[in-house]
């Protein structure tokens, strides 16, 4: 993971929001030193010792954290658009789809798979994201999962983003022998972690792993020092949110049908709840209640894109941002959080997600004055331009 590292100064900035401290509003500045932030305050303040860093004018824009997205599957081949079009016609989303990305995939060569992805990562960026965990997830064979994982580091080695590999247990494939396929899942993981995969993640649902198989799987990952995360009761109310407490998962994602026991195990156990309403949206889910559900139990939030062909074909924060409100019913302070100290949280992570002195010089320059109007101003453009390290990027 080698993301960009640099000296700038952001002057004229409408507003900062830190999330280390109250909102500044502007004219204010932001020095970057060396990839991380060295200095925040008003325009007219700017310390002599970074005034030779290049200026970048922010014109007046909101600046913020850049997005933390705790959950995407970047990388894949083909298109899922029956699948949609049938759930457009009544049809339920159950995971079947899963298997006609992977024969796409299968299918692709390395390059194709690689240069799709490096597509979904620059809109990613574009959007305001400088942080993203990745997935493999459609490969399903452990060769096949090595496959996309090595993809997946490759993909972090170039990025113009810091890039989190993780290795996902996605279905079992059709006819192989369940117990078979879950030990050679294990047998893979050393091998993950020597790819440079941070996690090992358990589609733990309905049609999908069980607590059980998860569980092993799970404790397979912590062997060789892969974090946990769960895709935890999306389809089903299953006992995955009390599974992630139990092995100490850093996040626990979807859970549109968590119930309070759950989210309350979760909270005790400091599991982060990852709300992907995209992927809600775009499976015509009905179960809308999560965000108070976790909040009234005193889960922390993120929020993610799912970025993935069948259930969520979304590269924006931003949007995820807009249902978060607009449909989970968070508020603005709490989506914007939630997007970016939240998503740090989700990935263990203290350098991202605030523009705290020391932290990574990681920001976006949205295209309005104030987050509110990022979450307000629907279908519209909602980033001018997204820094890295102190490297402008997109
Ligand atoms: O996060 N829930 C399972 N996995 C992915 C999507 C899988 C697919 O349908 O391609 C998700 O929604
Ligand atoms: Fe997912």
């Amino acid at each position: 993971m080698t993301p960009p590292v640099g000296d700038l100064l952001v002057r004229r900035a409408g507003r900062v929001v830190t999330n280390a401290g109250p909102a500044l509003d502007g004219p204010a500045a932001i020095g970057i030193r060396g990839g991380v932030v060295a200095w925040v305050g008003a325009d007219r303040d700017v310390p002599w010792a970074i005034t030779d860093a290049p200026e970048l004018d922010a014109g007046g824009a909101c600046v913020v954290p850049g997005f933390v997205d705790p959950h995407t599957h970047l990388v894949w081949a083909g298109s899922r658009r029956e699948e949609l079009v049938a759930r457009l016609a009544g049809g339920r989303y159950d995971g079947g789809g899963i298997a006609t990305t992977v024969a796409a995939t299968a299918a692709a060569s390395d390059d194709d798979l690689l240069a799709a992805a490096r597509t979904r990562l620059a809109a990613m960026a574009a959007n305001g994201t400088t942080t993203v965990e990745v997935k493999t997830g459609y490969g399903l064979a452990p060769e096949a999962e090595l496959r996309l994982l090595r993809l997946v580091s490759r993909l972090a080695e170039r990025a113009p983003l810091s890039v989190e590999p993780t290795l996902l247990a996605h279905v079992v494939p059709a006819g192989a022998d369940r117990a078979d396929h879950v030990r050679g899942l294990a047998g893979a993981l050393p091998e993950a972690a020597r790819l440079g995969a941070r996690w090992v993640d358990v589609f733990c649902d309905r049609g999908a792993f069980t607590v059980e198989e998860a569980r092993a799987l799970l404790r397979a990952g912590a062997a060789v020092g892969l974090g946990g995360r769960l895709h935890a009761e999306q389809l089903a109310r299953t006992g995955a949110a009390e599974l992630a407490a139990e092995c100490g998962c850093a996040s626990a994602d979807h859970l549109e049908h968590v119930d309070t026991a759950g989210a309350r195990a979760m909270a005790a156990a400091g599991v982060v709840g990852v709300l992907l309403p995209t992927a809600t949206l775009s499976t015509r889910g009905t179960s809308w209640d999560t965000a108070r559900v976790l909040r009234e139990a005193g889960v922390a939030l993120a929020l993610g894109t799912d970025c993935n062909p069948g259930t969520s074909w979304c590269e924006s924060v931003p949007y995820a941002m807009q249902l978060g409100c607009l449909l989970l019913g968070l508020s603005v302070d709490e989506a914007l959080r939630a997007a970016t100290l939240g998503g740090a949280a989700a990935l263990r992570r203290t350098d991202v997600g605030h523009l705290g002195t020391g932290a990574r010089g990681d920001l976006a320059l949205l295209a309005a004055g104030h987050e509110a109007d990022l979450v307000g101003h629907l279908g519209a453009r909602p980033v001018l331009g997204t820094v890295v390290g102190g490297v402008p990027v997109g």
